[in-house]
């Protein structure tokens, strides 16, 4: 099988402000912390698996606490994904989506394994995890992957360092996020959904407006 998984990585520490870490610390603790059901379409758990445990701090909280990432992903973030996708870089317009905070605490948060709907995502690290910490982003090789077992036969695996971005386009490629091994650590990745010329944001499905927000 050909190895079509592919990241690239921005190191864009020294351009954050000098507080960013405990400013973002501050808003994850008000993250909304609960088990979240499967989502439509794009999941890929196993069957037997309804509801994963993890943080959300929503877009409308992550705008106002943090308004100098929302300028980021509006702006130099965009610029640098455009960079990477040598196509017109569009944020979200809908600013329900656009940027949000996915926090895990300890050892029984992950990230539920999933195909984006989007084409071109970028997460910005938030915290540091040192191998064999756990909380890594893995990517199967293997498309048809529908489990976490199945992605972590054969997978790309990528270490959360702070201040680090990367862009990848995670629509055909399962991927979630590992638990952290310590009961006391935290993991907080800001992410960003973009989208292209060539695929906009008209292509969401509409289903996934109506799981996670009630509406369209
Ligand atoms: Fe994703």
């Amino acid at each position: 099988m050909p190895l079509s998984f592919c990241w690239t990585t921005f190191d864009v520490t020294t351009r954050l402000p000098g507080n960013w870490q405990s400013d973002l610390a501050a808003v994850a603790a008000e993250a909304d912390f609960r088990d979240f059901p499967r989502t439509p379409l794009l999941s890929r758990e196993a069957e037997h698996v309804a509801h994963i445990s993890r943080g959300r701090v929503h877009a409308d909280q992550v705008r106002q606490g943090l308004p100098w990432l929302y300028e980021f992903y509006q702006g130099y973030f965009r610029g640098l994904a455009e960079e990477v996708c040598k196509e017109r870089v569009v944020p979200a317009r809908d600013d329900r989506y656009g940027l949000v905070l996915n926090v895990q605490h300890g050892t029984g948060m992950r990230f539920e394994c999933h195909i984006d709907s989007n084409p071109l995502t970028g997460p910005l690290f938030c915290t540091d995890h040192p191998a064999g910490a756990g909380g890594e982003l893995v990517f199967a090789h293997d498309l048809a992957a529908v489990d976490i077992d199945a992605v972590d036969r054969d997978c790309s695996v990528i270490r959360p360092q702070a201040g680090h971005l990367i862009f990848f386009d995670g629509r055909r490629h399962p991927h979630y996020a590992r638990p952290l091994v310590s009961g006391s650590e935290a993991r907080v990745v800001a992410v960003m959904n973009f989208y292209t010329e060539s695929f906009p944001e008209s292509t969401r499905p509409l289903e996934l407006n109506r799981h996670l927000f009630g509406e369209v």
